[in-house]
């Protein structure tokens, strides 16, 4: 019995285990990117907004037309976020010198724009007026495509990676896990993964287990004694059966 996990050589395993997590960690870093592929799609949304709504006065790179539309590329004004969504959603007119030009003329307000396109406006005019290439390829209009398709293809090649790592692991292990010891003679492997094994029990029982449920949401609307007896059972209540399984392992020779 002690040797039902050793048909398969310790290093095919080991080796199918690393495959498995190398590539789960691809798949996470394939994640990782995502935040960049929002900001892209936020200037790319930016971008489109501005070619609409501004660009016709403005210019296309907001270099505005001396004298009659300012400059918006390298004018300090638009820093000012504040200022630069006041003056969108309210317009504006009146005497104004940009780079020692006089305006005085006529913006209408852009009081429809949502606030997620006022959002990609200023983080496009801000920015420089400068759009990201789109991963694999120019085309504005593929964007949005690839960004809601690809990390939920990553984040589920991820988790099928690690379930299967974790399940090859558990079928490989669990001989060495379960099987009956000789107390005088304990493989090494055997004695790590059994007290590897006791020593996360108590850290999630004790620990992860009654922190998770007391930070859920539910249970944190609760009145604050109930939390306190749910805490303290539930505190017990894995104490308990750890001890309880540590006797009967121990009893029945597993431990
Ligand atoms: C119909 C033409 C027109 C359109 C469209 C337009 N603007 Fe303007 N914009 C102007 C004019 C004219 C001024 C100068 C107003 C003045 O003299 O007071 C101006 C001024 C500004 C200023 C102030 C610049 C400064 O130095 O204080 C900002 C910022 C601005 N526009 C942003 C935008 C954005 C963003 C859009 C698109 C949502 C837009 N504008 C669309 C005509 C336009």
């Amino acid at each position: 019995m002690n040797s039902g996990g050793r048909g398969l050589g310790r290093a095919t395993v080991l080796m199918i285990v690393a495959a498995l997590v190398a590539v789960g960690s691809v798949g996470a870093s394939a994640q990782e990117s995502e935040g960049d592929t929002a900001d892209a799609a936020l200037l790319q949304a930016g971008f489109d907004t501005y070619t609409t709504q501004c660009a016709g006065c403005h210019q296309p790179g907001g270099t505005g037309i001396a004298g009659t539309f300012p400059p918006l590329n390298g004018n300090p004004a638009v820093q000012d976020t504040a200022y630069l969504i006041q003056t969108i959603r309210n317009g504006k007119q009146g005497a104004l010198v940009v780079d020692g030009v006089d305006y005085d003329g006529v913006m209408p307000a852009f009081s429809t724009l949502s606030a997620d396109q006022i959002e990609g406006l200023v983080a496009y005019v801000q920015g420089g007026f400068v759009v990201p290439a789109a991963p694999g390829g120019d085309n504005a209009a593929a964007l949005p495509v690839a960004t809601g398709a690809l990390p939920d293809l990553a984040g589920m090649a991820i988790v099928a990676a690690f379930a299967l790592a974790a399940a090859v692991g558990v079928l490989v292990l669990s001989p060495r896990i379960i099987s009956t010891l000789d107390r005088l003679d304990v493989p090494w492997l055997d004695a790590w993964l059994r007290s590897a094994i006791i020593v996360v029990y108590f850290i999630v029982a004790t620990v992860a287990v009654p922190s998770i449920v007391l930070q859920s949401e539910t249970v944190s609307r609760l009145d604050r004694s109930v939390q306190d007896v749910l805490g303290v059972g539930l505190w017990t209540g894995g104490l308990a059966v750890g001890l309880i399984g540590l006797w009967y392992t121990h009893r029945e020779r597993r431990i």
